[in-house]
């Protein structure tokens, strides 16, 4: 069987008090799992997370992070200080930051230049609209934010990122792309990575409104190698049902 990826993205959410016991239980779980675990969480929490998760099984990580080492960037955080907390992943380019805060296809590029400088595991997010989808357009937006964010990079640096496929559309809706949907992207997306970088083997999870009722169904997919999970994660009963999905 092969390993799937289960990684959750709390966004901004939880709180002190309820992280204590879900790292703990998060630790058990994978630590009884053939999965691959990880979470990300906010910064301010990253210091938590290495005193409890650190030399454990689950990789954890940021949401985001600046491009640059230091400097008058209030509110910033570099990948050096990701480092300081023993991060193994930080999240680049979700459609969040995409969308609330600008950022392009060019600060997706240099954030990703920058975590693998610095020696963290990428997860770039890439996926369409609602109308993008509807105009015929998803394959064309995926391929150029596949192609902006990997600019300049080489078969090394690609061969070392986690992608996520989230259409937009399905991010927090509790509407998930169909199984199909997603495979047929997520192929696409690997074909050109492939064609491109000459990366064959790229690790590319689906993210949207998975939840333990579809989890099933979608990673079964012979393409999705795993789950960016977010709504889903904050629960742990739930978390763990997805993490312990059989697939064959
Ligand atoms: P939901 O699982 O809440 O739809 O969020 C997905 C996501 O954005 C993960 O990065």
């Amino acid at each position: 069987m092969k390993k799937k990826y289960l990684i959750g993205n709390m966004k901004m959410n939880m709180d002190y008090s309820h992280l204590e016991p879900y790292f703990g239980d998060l630790a058990r779980i994978a630590d009884n799992s053939n999965n691959v675990v990880g979470v990300c969480v906010p910064y301010v929490y990253l210091e938590l997370a290495k005193y409890m998760l650190d030399g454990t099984k689950v990789l954890y990580g940021a949401e985001n992070m600046y491009h640059e080492d230091s400097g008058a960037y209030t509110g910033e955080i570099s990948a050096n200080m990701l480092n300081d907390f023993a991060c193994d992943l930080v999240i680049v380019g979700h459609s969040e930051r995409r969308s609330y805060f600008h950022e392009s296809d060019l600060d997706v590029n240099k954030k990703i230049k920058k975590a693998l400088d610095s020696g963290l595991t990428p997860i770039m997010c890439f996926g369409e609209t609602l109308e993008e989808r509807q105009g015929n357009m998803a394959f064309s937006v995926v391929e150029k934010q596949l192609m902006g964010g990997l600019q300049g990079l080489e078969y090394d640096e690609v061969s070392r990122i986690i992608f996520a496929y989230e259409p937009v559309w399905a991010i927090g809706t509790g509407v998930s792309a169909t199984s199909d949907q997603a495979e047929e992207m997520i192929a696409f997306a690997k074909r050109i990575i492939a064609e491109n970088f000459g990366v064959k083997e790229t690790i590319v999870l689906y993210g949207g409104s998975m939840k333990p009722s579809n989890a099933e169904d979608l990673l079964s997919k012979p393409s999705i190698d795993g789950g960016l999970i977010g709504g889903a994660c904050l629960k742990i009963d739930d978390f763990e049902k997805i993490i312990n999905v059989k697939v064959e």
